[in-house]
């Protein structure tokens, strides 16, 4: 045993002694969130008659090995394509023996593996030159968008499914369920790839929904981007009606005014599973034409006098249902004409003003119908109709019209994508202006 203990202590000296340059960081893992700097540590030991000839950092993603930064002792740093102006060294410093590197402003795109080498000649030049290198694993954290549940009920099987997602995280975000407060195993669980690489978290649990009446399931999302975990919750049972809330809504003692825009909205308790269907009624019939249901609003278009009444909402799923209602009151909307004035309104002159024209008018044409026919029985000639052909002209040049607008709306359609390769080539052009040779940075 101590012989063992010797021989091994022994062989870890010699080791030490005969290489002339080690290096260490190899296998490291740095997370940082996109937006930081973080520092690749990678630190090196040169024996004293070795010397710093080079240090080198290089990508290593989708395995290609894309140079990242290159220095030389006594000469400046340079750094490569989307790098530049980004990375630099720690401290260039022979006497550190440090070859960290700082990357300012992560990106997404930075995640991946990195790879320093140091190499070393022999001072005296006797010795062959030296090289090591390490590799580093840079994880750059997005954080995910928080969860959201869907529920998928199946009535016939009775089968409530809830599905848990964390969007776009980098890594994906790490999700557990609760019931009721307690842990319990999802049924099935993804990582999926999702939009540029960006990874989707995904739980899933199915409940037969009658053995889980008012049980609460919690999703809860944790990733090392976020301070705290993130929450979702739903619960299983019948929905209530806690109100019908009116928007606008009118003040108290004041009624709704005839054309408004009214929303109606059916107020249930927040995250009831299955999700509610929602059923309206107006004064316990139909719905006025001007009335849209959907989910649990009722928007009323250009509301008229006839819409007031009593609008009930029932809110229904498989464990049962609830009902609520408002009321509202559609006044018309009357001229907003200047009162208090003596004499005839503003609106009655107008108005007579109106009806002697109209009355002139008709005259002056009952005159003139009278005349021509008197004059065309003098000439014999048939009155003829000139409506109809004008009509008939007239409707071809809004054809045309039409066609002109189609023709237009084409060009526009097919210039789009021109439009669109334009762009691409812009940032085309932008990116091989980016990419040329490296540049210095002090
Ligand atoms: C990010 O980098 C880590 C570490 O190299 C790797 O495991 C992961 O697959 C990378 N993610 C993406 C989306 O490339
Ligand atoms: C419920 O539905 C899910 C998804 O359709 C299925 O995977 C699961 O086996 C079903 N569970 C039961 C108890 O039927
Ligand atoms: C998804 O990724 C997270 C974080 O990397 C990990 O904790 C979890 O185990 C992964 N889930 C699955 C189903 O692979």
């Amino acid at each position: 045993m101590q012989r063992l203990l010797v021989f091994v202590v022994f062989s870890l000296v010699a080791t030490a002694v005969r290489a002339q340059l080690t290096i260490s960081g190899d296998g490291a893992v740095v997370q940082e969130s996109i937006g930081r700097s973080v520092t690749l540590t990678c630190t090196y030991s040169l024996t004293n008659t070795y010397t710093l000839r080079e240090i080198k950092w290089y990508s290593l993603m989708d395995g290609d090995r894309e140079s990242v930064l290159v220095y030389y002792p006594g000469q400046s740093v340079y750094t490569y394509g989307l790098y530049r102006n980004r990375a630099s060294l720690v401290n260039t410093d022979a006497a550190a023996q440090v070859a960290s590197l700082r990357l300012s402003n992560l990106q997404f795109s930075d995640n991946g593996t990195y790879e320093c080498v140091v190499g070393a000649s022999s001072a005296s030049g006797s010795g062959a030159p030296q090289e090591a290198s390490a590799e580093i694993e840079l994880v750059a954290l997005v954080a995910p968008n928080d969860p959201v549940i869907d529920d998928d009920f199946n009535s016939v099987t009775g089968n409530l499914t809830l599905t848990c997602t964390a969007y776009t995280g980098n890594p994906a975000a790490f999700l557990t369920w609760n019931r009721d407060g307690s842990p319990i195993s999802a049924d099935r669980a993804d990582n999926i790839t999702s939009w540029r690489g960006y990874l989707d978290a995904q739980s899933t649990i199915s409940v037969t929904a009658s053995s889980a009446r008012s049980s609460t399931f919690e999703c809860v999302a944790q990733h090392p981007a976020f301070t705290s975990a993130q929450r979702a919750s739903v619960t299983l049972g019948s929905p209530s009606v806690s109100a019908v809330s009116i928007n606008p809504s009118p003040a108290p003692g004041q009624s709704l005014m005839e054309l408004d825009d009214i929303i109606l909205t059916c107020m249930t308790q927040e995250g009831i599973v299955p999700q509610p269907t929602y059923e309206w009624r107006h004064n316990a019939g139909s719905l006025p034409t001007s009335a849209q249901a959907y989910r649990n609003e009722l928007k009323i278009f250009s509301a008229q006098v006839e819409d007031t009444g009593i609008y009930t909402c029932t809110a229904s799923n498989s464990f049962g249902s609830d009902t609520g209602d408002a009321s509202i009151l559609i006044t018309e909307r009357v001229d907003n004409t200047p009162e208090g004035q003596t004499g005839t309104p503003a609106g009655t002159v107008v108005g007579i003003v109106i009806a002697v024209l109209a009355v002139v008018a008709v005259i002056v044409v009952i005159g003139f119908v009278c005349w021509r026919r008197r004059q065309s029985d003098e000439l014999k000639i048939p009155p003829d109709s000139p409506e109809e052909p004008e009509a008939v002209v007239s409707t071809e040049p809004e054809e045309e019209k039409d066609e002109e607008k189609l023709n237009l709306m084409e060009e526009k359609k097919e210039e789009e994508p021109e439009e669109v390769k334009v762009e691409t080539q812009g940032e085309g052009h932008a990116e091989v202006a980016k990419k040329p040779d490296p540049d210095q940075t002090a």
